[in-house]
């Protein structure tokens, strides 16, 4: 049964393009038997209607703070109070801002001061107002004060930008809710889990590097998912758009060998799950260039002397490994056979194979689809957003990690 039959949600929609998937989102939860009332900013009301969220919510939807008849009804403190989670879909930067500065100049915020109930927000807005200090100060108040952030996601955007701040979708806001209601056994209390994620950036000259495409998205996912079930998780972090998961330790890096460096820090307490979800670059220069490399005479070739980094996963399985070693492997064909033999080589207990050159999963996708294989067992879990099937790899983690050898 899911855990949103007669849970009391309130979604509050404030103004932004991406309030019409909000309907969509309303309707998912009514669907699993949730009982949703809708509260609206004045700036959401020039992108929804009211007539269309009464008629998918089933309730009359508020929006003044000062409005008698309404308060005849429910007060707002009575709504507050009503709330088993406030989620806020989408939330843009104007109300990050008042809610972090604890505003209380309409019913929204109102709502989220007078209310004891998890507050989620799903932030929607144009990438740079996103990565603008100010609202990453916010976010930083907000995540601090124990407010769920669900996204935002990276792609293209209303405006025709390219970067941070669209809003998730409805399903995987629906599932980010699901998971938020559902009750966690902490069964992973005491247990230390080390994560890598992530991209590395391999320095050229100070202003170039080397990179890939990897949004980390899989790594944050699996923190999160061990963190939820009360693991102690170091997350150890190459450079992504993404907002550490809630109470969970992030170590930022930038190349392969601070990785592992970082990683050996973590790992001096024996821990008992290491996860390699980074893309590590395999190699770096031989020798950084101090100064910025420049194009030199006619020559349209440039060479560049690469050396390998260091297998970090694999030092680690050698050196000062985890009770449960867990690596990826990204295959483009032969998946299952590559992913066999890197588990062996590297040393692993469990090798977690996905086919990259599908365009629907993988890397700097919201979904996935793996293959989890251990020296003679194989599991396929279904296509899934990131965050479900984290959920999911940290229960056949677990599973695993119990089984008598
Ligand atoms: O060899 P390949 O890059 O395909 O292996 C993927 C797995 O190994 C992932 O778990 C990745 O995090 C890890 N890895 C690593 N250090 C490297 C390369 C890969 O830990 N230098």
């Amino acid at each position: 049964m899911s855990s949103l039959v007669n849970k009391q949600i309130l979604v509050g929609i404030t103004g932004g393009i991406a309030a019409y998937k909000t309907i969509e989102l309303i309707r998912l939860l009514s669907k699993a038997g949730a009982d949703v009332q809708v509260v609206l900013t004045d700036g959401a009301k020039a992108f929804v209607t009211e007539m269309t969220l009464q008629a998918v919510s089933g309730h009359p939807v508020r929006s003044s703070l000062l409005d008698p008849a309404a308060e005849l009804g429910m007060g707002h403190i009575e709504l507050a109070k009503w709330a088993d989670l406030i989620v806020i879909a989408p939330a843009s930067a104007d109300f990050m801002a008042r809610y972090a500065q604890g505003m209380a100049n309409d019913l929204l915020t109102t709502l989220c001061l007078a209310t004891d109930a998890p507050v989620a927000l799903a932030p929607a807005m144009n990438q740079a107002m996103w990565q603008h200090p100010a609202t990453q100060a916010n976010l930083t108040t907000l995540i601090s004060r124990g407010v769920h952030m669900i996204g935002p996601a990276a792609g293209a955007q209303a405006c025709g930008d390219v970067g941070p701040g669209r809003m998730e979708e409805p399903q995987d806001i629906y599932a980010a809710i699901d998971t938020l209601l559902s009750p966690v056994a902490q069964d992973l209390a005491g247990q230390h889990w080390v994560i890598t994620a992530g991209p590395t950036m391999e320095a050229i000259d100070p202003v170039r590097y080397i990179s890939n495409h990897s949004s980390g998205k899989m790594g944050y996912a699996l923190a999160a998912a061990a963190q939820a079930r009360g693991a102690r998780v170091t997350l150890i972090s190459g450079p992504t758009q993404l907002a550490a998961p809630q109470g969970v330790q992030r170590v930022d890096i930038k190349s392969a060998e601070d990785m592992l460096s970082a990683c050996r820090t973590a790992m001096l307490e024996q821990a008992d799950v290491f996860i390699g979800a980074a893309a590590v670059a395999d190699f770096r220069m031989k020798d950084v260039a101090s100064q910025k490399m420049k194009k030199s005479g006619d020559s349209n070739e440039m060479q560049l002397t690469l050396v390998k980094n260091p297998d970090v996963i694999a030092t680690l399985s050698q050196e000062q490994a985890a009770k449960c070693m867990v690596g990826f492997a990204a295959e483009t064909q032969d998946v299952i056979a590559y992913a066999q033999s890197k588990l062996e080589r590297k040393g692993l207990d469990l090798i977690i194979a996905n086919d990259v050159s599908r365009t629907d999963i993988g890397f700097n996708n919201d979904e996935n689809q793996v293959t989890v294989l251990s020296k003679d067992q194989q599991w396929t879990p279904p296509k899934e957003s990131k965050a479900a099937l984290a959920v999911e790899l940290v229960g056949l983690i677990t599973q695993y990690q119990t089984q008598p050898s």
